[in-house]
């Protein structure tokens, strides 16, 4: 027998939850086809426009999978059919995509016999593979849906928010940023004048988020530690900001660890203007880019 999941893209960090928020998005979504067969071990097929392994080992899918497999005690194998719609590198979650797709795909096959957390723990191995780090803030809104938060990662404690209809607009740059270099760019240190307003903001951001608070959600989306530093990377980043602010959009920052950049508007109108915003910026700067509009899985 064989499924065909959708493995959306996500939004991690939403601009001050670093390594502990993050979103699933409707649009652009892997598509992933997997097939449980008697002939064991993975055989893994994609339609290769982004040269990616398909030696199981070396796959993010590959290597959730048989994470997963080793708490089986039958001898299955799989089929993997992956159509990639989600650009590696685009800070939208790539890597997680294809590693929460296949574990929710097994899962189904196999009668469901594993729970959600299981499936961000097996998929966290290939996250692990594709970044360096075990990180669950793009897997488990890849997998749970919606908003998480992930409270803590060791033991792992997630939990999912609710939150008011919102538009998102994103502007994929075509630069490569590398997540594990993002990420060594980071001070290690952090102020407490610092600390506090970032901790004010995260809690500030779900309490708008559960209590369906425009306002408070838009005054939350403000990041003192990490974009002041990370922004550098990404060219109009600034710019992008201030005027989808100045028409509208609640708030917003660097998807993940980048170089794309999201913004979260309340109304589908707004964010059609900040997809504007977006194009004539990147427009002028000669990169090739790509721009969604779309809402929250
Ligand atoms: N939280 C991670 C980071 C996400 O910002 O480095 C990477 O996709």
């Amino acid at each position: 027998s064989s499924v065909t999941v959708h493995a959306p893209a996500t939004i991690a960090n939403l601009v001050c939850g670093f390594d502990v928020l993050g979103l699933a998005l409707n649009d652009p979504y892997d598509v992933m086809k997997l097939s449980i067969s008697e002939t064991p071990g993975i055989r893994i097929q994609h339609n290769d426009v982004y040269n990616l392994p398909t030696i199981p080992e070396q796959n993010v899918a590959g290597v959730s999978l048989l994470e997963m497999m080793q708490e089986l005690d039958s001898h299955y194998g799989f089929d993997l059919v992956i159509e990639k719609h989600i650009k590696p590198g685009s800070g939208l979650g790539s890597s997680a995509a294809s590693a929460a797709g296949v574990v929710v795909a097994a899962n189904h096959l196999l009668g469901n016999i594993f729970s959600k957390e299981d499936l961000v723990r097996f998929a966290m191995a290939g996250e692990k593979l594709a970044s360096g780090v075990k990180h669950a803030d793009n897997i488990s809104p890849g997998i749970y849906g919606g908003i998480t938060l992930i409270r803590s990662i060791f033991p792992l404690d997630i939990v999912s928010l609710t939150a008011p209809p919102m538009y998102v607009a994103v502007v994929h740059p075509q630069i490569e940023v590398k997540t594990s270099d993002a990420r060594e760019i980071l001070r290690k240190e952090v102020l407490l004048k610092d600390a506090i307003k970032q901790w004010g903001n995260i809690a500030g951001l779900v309490a708008g988020f559960m209590k369906n608070d425009y306002g408070l959600i838009s005054r939350s989306l403000e990041d003192v530690i990490i974009e002041p530093v990370r922004s550098m990377l990404i060219p109009g980043f600034d710019d992008v900001k201030k005027k989808s602010v100045d028409a509208g959009a609640l708030g917003g920052g660097i998807s993940g660890s980048g170089p794309s950049i999201f913004m979260l508007c309340e109304e589908k109108n707004t964010a059609l203007k900040v997809e504007k915003i977006m194009k004539d910026i990147y427009d002028n700067t000669g990169l090739k880019y790509h721009t969604y509009v779309t809402t929250i899985n």
